[in-house]
This record gives structure tokens, sequence and C-alpha cells, in this order.
């Protein structure tokens, strides 16, 4: 949105000096210009040569799905450097049968658009909601199967949480996660790395995290949500806690007061370093 007019006002300036060069130095200019277009055709070809490379595993075979390009450019995040008023506002742990239902709600009323972390237990039961979460524009996360400690896990018992997650969460929606978040925030850094590598998912934690498993209450919990919010911010919430669902109207509504946006975690990670 904001990000193409500074694109494009960035290439306009680089048109500029272009055509500076151009009166100056035409020779050199050509080379630089066949530079570029060099540079660009290889950095395509490096990418695809990295997706061909990427093991195979039992997630590229649903369907026949190829997985997605990977999503930023870091391991991890737990917010994104921006100034911009954006924040990610992610669910854990459903869908539920009712709560999830009636946040759904609660976002299409505001137009929000947010990000679920789904675990496949209950991707797998309520396959209509996971449905419904896609139709409404929001986004799916990776949030295991069994929602263990991974930092206790083998690679091989990782992989297959992730794989037999992913592959349910395509068997519901049709469409591939593209990120992960590790129960209890929980991950080694070798793990983000090799996870990022084989899947392309970056491991999402967060900035703000209001303990609402706790269930401190409502208004506590959407309090600590809007004190906590930040520019880039990315606010932890469980959507199988009925408490929490109470607190988003009020949380939301705060927070769209203060003239923050809501936005998904892969958009907000677009915007990461870009002002
Ligand atoms: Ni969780």
């Amino acid at each position: 949105m904001r990000l193409h007019p500074t694109v494009t006002v960035l290439k306009t300036r680089a048109h500029s000096l272009a055509a500076a060069l151009f009166a100056l130095a035409l020779p050199f200019l050509a080379g630089s210009c066949a530079n570029q277009k060099k540079k660009g055709m290889k950095d395509t070809e490096v990418s695809a040569t990295q997706e061909n490379a990427r093991p195979q595993g039992p997630w590229n075979a649903v369907d026949g799905n190829r997985l997605p390009t990977s999503v930023g450019t870091k391991d991890s995040y737990s917010k994104v450097n921006t100034s911009m008023p954006f924040v990610a506002l992610t669910f854990d742990d459903g869908p539920h049968a009712t709560n999830t239902p009636r946040l759904l709600d609660i976002l299409k009323s505001r137009n929000v658009k947010a990000t679920f972390y789904v675990v496949a237990t209950n991707t797998r039961r309520y396959p209509e909601i996971m449905r419904r979460i896609v139709a409404e524009g929001h986004e799916i996360g990776n949030h295991t199967v069994t929602h263990g400690n991974l930092t206790k896990m083998s690679e091989s018992e990782v992989r297959k949480e992730l794989s037999a997650s992913h592959e349910a969460i395509v068997a519901a929606t049709g469409v591939a996660p593209r990120t992960m978040r590790p129960p209890y925030g929980a991950i080694t850094s070798s793990q983000k790395s090799w996870i990022r590598r084989e899947f392309g998912y970056p491991s999402i934690l967060w900035s703000v995290d209001p303990e609402d498993w706790k269930k401190p209450g409502a208004s506590i919990v959407a309090n600590r949500l809007v004190s906590g919010a930040r520019p880039g911010g990315i606010l932890l919430v469980h959507d199988i806690h009925s408490a929490s669902i109470d607190a988003m109207p009020s949380a939301i509504d705060q927070l769209l007061a203060k003239g923050f946006q809501f936005v998904t975690v892969t958009q907000l990670i677009a915007m990461d370093g870009k002002g």
C-alpha cells in the first residue's frame, strides 16, 4: 500500500540518475544497464535453484503442491522493523467450535484481518471453520499437531509435526501455510534455520503477550494488548479462551482509535525495514 509510492520514488530517482549518467558517459552506462539486467536475471535463477534444492518431504506430496517461496529474509520474527503503524493480531491453538466463529464475526464487523496459528487436531476437526478463516481474508500459520515443546524433540519428530500440520491445513483449505509458530515460543536457533530452509517458514514469535491463557479477565487482556502495541508489533492471543474473545472488541477499537491498522503476519513481514 504505502510502500508502492516509495518504490516509485526510488525508481524515479534511479531513472533521473541514469539519464544524467547517460549524458556524461554512454559506453559506461550501457555496460551498467547490461549488468543490472544480468543481476536481476541471476537473482531469479538463484531462487529457482534454491527451491529445487529444498529437500522433498512428505508435505510436498499434498496434491503435488510445491511449497511456496520463503517469506521474508530472517529465520524468525517477534516484530518487524517499521515506523508505520501496522500490527499483526495472531490467534493460537484453535480453531475452536464456538469461540473462533464468534471472533470471526468481531473481526469481520471491523474489517480486521488476522493470522491464525492452528493446531492440526483442531484443523482436522473443524474444516468448515478453517475454510471460513481463509474465505474472510485471514491467514493461517502452522502451530504443529501435538502442541509439544519442539526443543525436546528430535529433528525427525519436528519435521513430522510440521509436515503433518502443513498437510492438514492444505487438505482443509487448499492454502499452504507460509509461517509457523513454535508452541510456547520454544525453539532453538538451529531449528529456526533448518525449518526455514526446508519448509520456507520463518518462525513467528511475538512482541506482546497479554498472558490471556492465565485468564486475567477480558479488560486486562485488552489493556495489555493496547499498552504493548508498537508499530511492527506481533500480538499474541488464544482464540480457544472465551474471555480472550470478549477482550477483542475493546482491544481492536482502542488500537484503531490510536491509529493502528491490522495486517496479517506475511503482510507485516513485507514491511520489515521499509520505513
Ligand atoms: Ni499454542
